[in-house]
């Protein structure tokens, strides 16, 4: 079944389709269909899905689901996500509600630098090429100036050049450390294009100045941005968090003791931080923005003290209990594709077309609220009831349930536990 090719990008897509199917799919014809029946009827919509990434052969639908009633600092948003996980819409929703009635959400934004590096090799005098360095710095920045200027007209820009010795870490190595603002914008184009015209002039003058040769490794943005950090926060009178019967005094301590699990057993924190990606990934993919650039910048974040650990905290002081979190997160409101996808687009008008600053402080309250709904159902109900009762959907679909027999399994499961044996038995009574 497998086979070797090349041309495939060559190719038109019902060739690539074709070929794949022919080679790889024993059931061509089904696959065929399945593989064209996500077309977009709208010629003009498919050709932009289809542009956006190479060898495209179909669309990959996930759904996009509303988590409505967010109070963050007054404002109350109702917040798009994407995802195909049952139960995370419901839970961000649920904790949305729920605190609500409770003063809503606080999120500041502490920061918002990011950075970049051109890294290089030197084996030559070091004070000659910090001398060096110094000479050229203002160099490095008017040789970017075409790059900078529209930038620079709104507010951002360059904020400075470092030179930084590595040379104790790996024999030669230096690198320019590069920190921006880059306002609405994620900034990975522009950072990307100023390092390379960095790396350019910094190469380039100094046969002038040195007497041994500077090698450019490579030049790229840093996605860990510890210095672009938001924090979400929610808080209440302890007694204010009683909820269907359960003390707000033992939940709270309860909720307490598993973030403390959390931040010193790695193994709880990374499924406990997976809990707050939900959320988190969910909104950032919704609003058109590079998950696999936060997911990699928010787990580096959370070893920042040299043991992964959980990121969020929680605490009880004069009777107030606090849970909160701080991550570093580079988004943008602009550029990429927040003005090509459509659904991006609406995800964005939505939330009230915020700035990068305002969308950090929703996908940090987003986070929080999600692991705020998996703690409270952990340490009460366990997780299995509201998250079976969510999925119940998926496992009959697995059966081809019919409408009726789904109608007469939910209404079955409102008074029963779902698990997934649970459920099988009783679509095989309904069709003995
Ligand atoms: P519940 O208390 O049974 O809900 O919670 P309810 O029926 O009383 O409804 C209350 C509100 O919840 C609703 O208000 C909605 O806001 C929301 P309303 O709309 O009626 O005014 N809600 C829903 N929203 C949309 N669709 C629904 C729906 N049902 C309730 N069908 C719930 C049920 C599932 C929300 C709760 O049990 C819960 O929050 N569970 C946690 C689920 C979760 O965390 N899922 C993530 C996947 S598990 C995972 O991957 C992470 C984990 O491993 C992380 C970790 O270990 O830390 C757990």
């Amino acid at each position: 079944m497998s086979a070797t090719i090349s041309g495939f990008s060559k190719l038109s897509k019902s060739q690539k389709i074709d070929w794949i199917v022919s080679h790889y799919l024993s059931n061509s014809e089904t696959a065929k269909q399945t593989i064209t029946q996500y077309f977009n009827v709208d010629s003009k919509l498919q050709q932009l899905h289809d542009e956006f990434i190479e060898n495209t052969i179909s669309n990959y639908y996930l759904p996009l689901g509303i988590a409505p009633n967010f109070e963050i600092n007054g404002n109350v948003y109702a917040i798009p996500m994407a995802i195909e996980e049952s139960s995370v819409v419901a839970a961000a929703s649920n904790a949305a509600k729920f605190w609500m009635q409770r003063g809503g959400f606080k999120a500041e934004v502490i920061s918002t630098t990011k950075v970049g590096q051109v890294h290089f090799m030197f084996n030559g005098n070091v004070k000659d090429l910090e001398a060096y360095f110094n000479t050229i710095k203002p160099k490095l920045i008017t040789d970017t100036k075409v790059i900078t200027a529209n930038m620079e007209k709104r507010g951002g820009g360059i904020l400075d050049i470092e030179l930084r010795n590595k040379t104790k870490d790996l024999n030669n190595y230096y690198q320019l450390h590069a920190t921006f603002e880059t306002l609405d914008a994620m900034g990975a184009n522009f950072i990307n294009s100023c390092l390379e015209q960095f790396a350019k002039t910094f190469k380039a003058e100094a046969e002038k100045y040195l007497n041994a040769p500077i090698e450019i490794v490579m030049s790229i943005l840093s996605n860990y941005v510890p210095d672009c950090l938001v924090r979400a926060q929610v808080s209440c009178k302890v007694e204010d968090l009683t909820h269907k019967g359960i003390s707000g005094k033992a939940f709270a301590e309860k909720f307490v003791r598993a973030v403390n699990i959390a931040e010193i057993e790695p193994y709880r924190a990374v499924t406990h931080n997976k809990g707050i990606m939900n959320g988190i990934d969910a909104v950032v993919l919704a609003t058109g923005n590079d998950f696999r650039a936060v997911e990699a910048g928010i787990h580096a974040y959370a070893v920042k003290n040299g043991k992964y650990s959980s990121l969020t905290h929680a605490k009880i002081e004069n009777g107030i209990f606090t849970f909160w979190m701080e991550i570093p997160l580079a988004l943008g409101t602009v550029g990429g594709l927040t003005g090509l996808h459509p659904l991006v687009k609406v995800a964005l008008d939505i939330l009230g077309k915020p700035t990068a600053k305002e969308l950090m402080q929703i996908v940090a309250v987003a986070g929080l609220a999600q692991n705020f709904a998996a703690l409270r159902s952990l340490t009460t109900t366990g997780i299995q009831e509201g998250h079976m009762k969510m999925h119940l959907m998926n496992i009959l679909n697995q059966f081809n349930a019919s409408k009726e027999e789904k109608e007469s399994i939910v209404n079955y499961f409102k008074t029963n536990t779902v698990t997934h044996s649970a459920v099988v038995s009783e679509i095989e009574k309904l069709r003995q």
